[in-house]
Order: C-alpha cells, then structure tokens, then sequence
C-alpha cells in the first residue's frame, strides 16, 4: 500500500507544482511519505507560508523574537521535526505565538524551509530525535572517542559542548557527512618540528603573527613561537570519518538533533 501511495505522489510531482506556482496549496500527501528528506516542493510551500503567515512576527530573517533565530535552528528547547510541527499547530500559550490550522504538508513545507535556514536555495535537514542521538554519539557511532561534551570526553577533537548555538543545522549535517568540506580554518590538525628537533602532533587552537597555541596528542596546551619552529603543516583533510555510508538517514537526523540541543547551558 505505501509502495502505491508513494509511486502516486512521484507521478503527482510536476502536477503538485503547477498546483503550487498558480498560489494554491497541495494537499494531499503526509509527512510520512518522505522520512528521510524534504523536497524542493516542500520548501517552497514553506517560504511562501513563512511570508505569509509567520514573517510579520518572525521578520524576514526569522530572528525578530527576541531569544528566537529560525534561521539558526534556535529555539526555546531543542526541537525535533514532529515538535515544531506541534509547536506551529498549537502555538506556544501565553505567549504571543499564536496556533495555526495547517494541512500536513504545509506543516512539512514550513519544516523544510526552517531545517534549510529559511533559503529556498539551501539543502533541507532532517531533525530527529535528541535522545537517541545521544546514544549513538556515545555508543557505536564513535563521536565521544574524540570530542568532548559537558566536560566528558577527549581533547584531541573540538569541545562541542555548545555546537549546536554556534553553528547553523545545515553546518552541523555538513559536518557529518563532509567533515573536510566543514573544516574551520582555526580546528585543523597540525604537525610542527621545532628547531630543537622536537615533532609535535595536535589540534590548533589560536594563531596569530608571531604564535601558535595548540592542543598535543596528550592534550596539553602548547603554546609555541613561530620562530622556534622548523616545519609547521596544517592539515588540508580532516582525521574525523565521514558518517555517509555507516549510518541512516534517521541516525544522521538524530545525531543532528542531539548536537543541535548542546546550548552550552550545563
Ligand atoms: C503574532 C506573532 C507571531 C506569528 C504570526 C508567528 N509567531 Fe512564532 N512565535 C511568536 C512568539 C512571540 C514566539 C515566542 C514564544 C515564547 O515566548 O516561547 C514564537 C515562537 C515560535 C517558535 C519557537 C517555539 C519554541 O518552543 O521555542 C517557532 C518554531 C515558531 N514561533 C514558528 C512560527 C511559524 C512557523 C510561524 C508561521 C506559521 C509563526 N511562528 C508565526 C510570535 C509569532
Ligand atoms: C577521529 C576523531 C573524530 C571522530 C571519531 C569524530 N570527529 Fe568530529 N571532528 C574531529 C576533528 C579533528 C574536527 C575538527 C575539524 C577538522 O579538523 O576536521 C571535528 C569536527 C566536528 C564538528 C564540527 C565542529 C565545528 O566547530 O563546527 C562536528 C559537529 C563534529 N565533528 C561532530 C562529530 C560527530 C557527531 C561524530 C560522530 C559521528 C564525530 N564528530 C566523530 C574529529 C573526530
């Protein structure tokens, strides 16, 4: 039966356009029909709701609430995809988000066009569930074996106990799946051999004209002046393993999910 359904929506596709370009609204469909990703369908319906339902409070940029940033994947509380299609048809009471009777796909649309950071040109990102991120963070997925959160964990790798405030969702995904294309200029791992002969191996941390601080293998900060040195290479590849091809799409959505909720706040 789902097989059917979907094989319908396919051949609906470019009808589904045409429907949304002349101004009316999609209706059949639900959020189920596409677990792993939104469409560009989606995400049009959802700029064009944004504009004109949500913008005049939200602002063009979603961060008109104060404490808010759409656009960020800033929320109250860390929101999965089935939360903020809760929040969006209950509203928040008592407060000024009013609730809104949406279709299914219009709650999908306004998803998609958030998890895209408001650009319809962006690549939709699919929010899972926080907890169980959590759990392959720590567990099989390896993460915790170099980066630290709340205090736990390595130093070889960034700190990421507040990730998820600093970096937009779109970054975070790309992180995972294309940890090279991600890389900060400022993270890279680096070799040095000093004039004493000394080799040293770890993360960079600062650097400026005449210095360069870094973590070392034994996570001890370094602190080094460029003088000194006889070789210094930084890194053009990342040492973290891409988690396209050993994960699902659902464990992808709920490790975005879970670097998402760290705020820093503990
Ligand atoms: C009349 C003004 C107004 C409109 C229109 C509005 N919002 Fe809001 N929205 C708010 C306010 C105010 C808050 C902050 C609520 C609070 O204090 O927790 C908010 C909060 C939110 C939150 C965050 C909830 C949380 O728990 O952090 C989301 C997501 C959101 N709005 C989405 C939308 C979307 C999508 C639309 C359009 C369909 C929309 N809003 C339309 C005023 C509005
Ligand atoms: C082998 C060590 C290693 C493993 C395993 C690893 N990472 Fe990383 N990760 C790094 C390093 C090092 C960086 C810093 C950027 C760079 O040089 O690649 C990084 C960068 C990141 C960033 C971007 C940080 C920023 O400042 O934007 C995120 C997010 C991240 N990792 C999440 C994860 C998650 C989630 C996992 C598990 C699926 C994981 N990492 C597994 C080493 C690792």
């Amino acid at each position: 039966m789902p097989r059917i359904h979907r094989l319908t929506r396919a051949v609906l596709g470019s009808l589904t356009l045409a429907v949304c370009l002349s101004g009316r609204l999609a209706a059949q469909g639900t959020s189920q029909d596409h677990p792993g990703q939104y469409s560009a369908i989606d995400i049009e319906t959802g700029s064009r709701l944004y504009a004109g339902q949500c913008a005049q409070c939200h602002g063009p940029n979603g961060d008109m609430v104060s404490g808010i940033d759409l656009r960020r994947g800033q929320f109250r509380r860390p929101l999965s995809d089935d939360d903020l299609r809760r929040t969006i048809s209950a509203g928040v009471p008592g407060t000024g988000m009013p609730p809104f009777n949406l279709q299914p796909t219009e709650l999908d649309g306004l998803v998609a066009f958030i998890r895209v950071g408001l650009d319809v040109s962006g690549t939709p990102v699919k929010v899972g569930d926080a907890a169980h991120g959590q759990t392959l963070f720590e567990g099989k997925a390896g993460c915790a074996s170099c980066h630290r959160v709340n205090g736990k964990g390595p130093r070889v790798a960034p700190d990421l106990s507040d990730i998820g405030a600093i970096r937009s969702v779109a970054a975070l995904q790309r992180s995972l799946v294309d940890p090279t294309g991600a890389m900060w200029p400022i993270n890279r791992s680096v070799r040095i051999v000093t004039r004493d002969g000394r080799t040293i191996r770890g993360r960079r941390l600062n650097e400026d004209t005449h210095t360069v601080q870094l973590i070392d293998e034994q996570e001890r900060l370094v602190s080094l002046m460029k003088a000194d040195l006889r070789e210094y290479e930084v890194a053009k590849t990342s040492p973290m393993p891409s988690i396209a091809g050993t994960l699902t799409d659902d464990e992808r959505s709920d490790l975005v999910a879970y670097l998402l909720s760290l705020k820093g706040l503990r």
